[in-house]
């Protein structure tokens, strides 16, 4: 049952990372529906005819964990997140703070636009506003020459929505620059083909309408016409720590939010930080996550200075903490790897969406839950202790401890609270020296997260 009263399935799961593996696959199996076949995808890579097909000279590949971010609450549905990555604590801190927010209401977010943008450049442009006034007056047929060559897009409810021409601040002996812009609504894809398809079956035409040369003829990563915003509210109650009262931890927020938002060099880092949340489940859900990320942060500096994406305010009404976060998130839940990879389609079944603009809503949410598990730590007992601690299973790896001592090394780390690898080393065969306790008389506490 879920906290609602509902019976939809819910994902405050307690201690998900305290389960065996084959404990959390079953926890997932019924919250997703999902079946044995499905889970096969989490045994091995796909095959490699597949990875073959993806890229040229393809010789492997590159296992990295696949972990599965809890306590979602989204626009008043209950989501696990998968998330592919390899820093420790992120998985963790994402649950955490999802948590939080869920007391709060959960994370709510909107679609501002949905349109991808293509460029057509163009050179040697005599008369700027006669160039303008002569793309712009073909409009109509514009857009009908791009909808042309792209029929199932239009079948499916999208095409090329509007043209727009900018001119540029650049020029050269043949005269000024300007740029086409297309503005694509390309449903649930991320875009990129259809998109570039447009602008190079426009290009001809525009050349011949204004005269001027055509140069490149590719989509914007600035996709500052797919925009999504996500928000959210935390009691200030359940932001009190070891001995810091709630109402100060939530002050320290702010002004460690604010922080990124007056220091181009603060907000890169704490930028990177909301990314920690997006990446990887761009990764997880086979999405091109360099393109998100040229998009989001050449969107940070769309004023001409670069910012944070993100804002904490408080509310006047019960002091409540407020995140907000806004980000152009070009994302796809058609074409490309999503459907192809199989773990990007396991993702996609375990997440529950099929419009793109709904994985838009839930990376944003994620960035911005990550953001606040990044914000609270820094700003009361700072990132190395519980990173540190996150971290004591890789040094325990690295001091060669096997999977079955790894726990009780990495655990032995935290308690002790140095974690180097000389004092894993040290520890590990202080263990190899003991005969081995029963589970019961186990001395050595495990690492691990709420
Ligand atoms: C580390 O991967 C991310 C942080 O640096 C983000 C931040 O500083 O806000 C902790």
């Amino acid at each position: 049952m879920n906290g609602d009263g509902t019976t939809a399935p819910c994902s405050r799961i307690q201690g998900f990372y305290r389960l065996p593996r084959e404990e959390r696959l079953r926890v997932l199996t019924a919250f997703a529906d999902l079946t044995a076949a499905d889970l096969a995808a989490l045994d091995g890579d796909a095959p490699f005819h597949v990875l073959d097909a993806f890229v040229e000279n393809a010789v492997g590949a590159f296992p990295m964990p696949l972990a599965i971010a809890t306590n979602f609450r989204i626009d008043g549905v209950d989501r696990l997140v998968p998330m592919v990555v390899e820093e420790s604590s992120v998985v963790a801190a994402a649950s955490n703070m999802a948590r939080l927010v869920r007391d709060g209401g959960g994370f709510r977010t909107e679609v501002v636009s949905d349109l991808m943008i293509g460029q057509v450049q163009l050179t040697g442009v005599r008369d700027p506003e006669a160039c303008r006034a002569a793309v712009l007056g073909a409009r109509e047929e514009l857009l009908a020459l791009a909808d042309a060559c792209q029929a199932r897009l239009v079948e499916r409810g999208g095409g090329c929505r509007d043209v727009e021409v900018r001119l540029l601040d650049a020029s050269d002996d043949d005269g000024f620059w300007m740029a086409v812009h297309l503005l694509v609504d390309v449903q649930d894809a991320m875009g990129a083909n259809m998109v570039n398809t447009m602008c190079e079956t426009l290009a001809p035409r525009i050349e011949a309408l204004t005269g001027a040369r055509v140069g490149l003829r590719i989509l914007s990563n600035l996709s500052d016409r797919r925009v999504v915003r996500a928000s959210c509210r935390v009691p200030v109650s359940r932001l009190s720590r070891e001995g810091m009262g709630g109402a100060e931890v939530r002050d320290r927020i702010v002004a460690a939010a604010r922080f990124a938002e007056v220091d181009p060099y603060r907000a890169a880092t704490h930028n990177k930080g909301i990314m920690n949340g997006i990446d990887p489940v761009a990764v997880a859900t086979g999405n091109d996550w360099r393109a998100i990320e040229a998009g989001v942060h050449a969107w940070a500096a769309r004023d001409g200075r670069y910012r944070s994406v993100s804002r904490w305010t408080v509310d006047p009404g019960d002091g409540a903490l407020l995140g907000h976060l806004e980000v152009p998130l070009q994302v796809g839940t058609v074409g490309g790897v999503t459907r192809l990879h199989p773990v990007a389609r396991l993702s996609m079944r375990i997440l529950g969406v099929e419009r793109a603009s709904d994985l838009a809503r839930i990376m944003a949410s994620v960035g911005l839950s990550q953001n606040l598990g990044a914000l609270r730590a820094l700003a009361t007992e700072g990132i190395q202790r519980g990173h540190m601690r996150m971290h004591a299973k890789n040094v325990a790896l690295a001091s060669g401890a096997s999977l079955h001592e790894v726990d009780q090394v990495a655990g032995a780390l935290v308690a002790g609270g140095e974690i180097s690898a000389s004092r894993a080393e040290a520890l590990l065969a202080e263990l190899r020296r003991r005969p081995r306790p029963t589970a019961a008389e186990n001395p050595l506490p495990r690492a691990g997260i709420a």
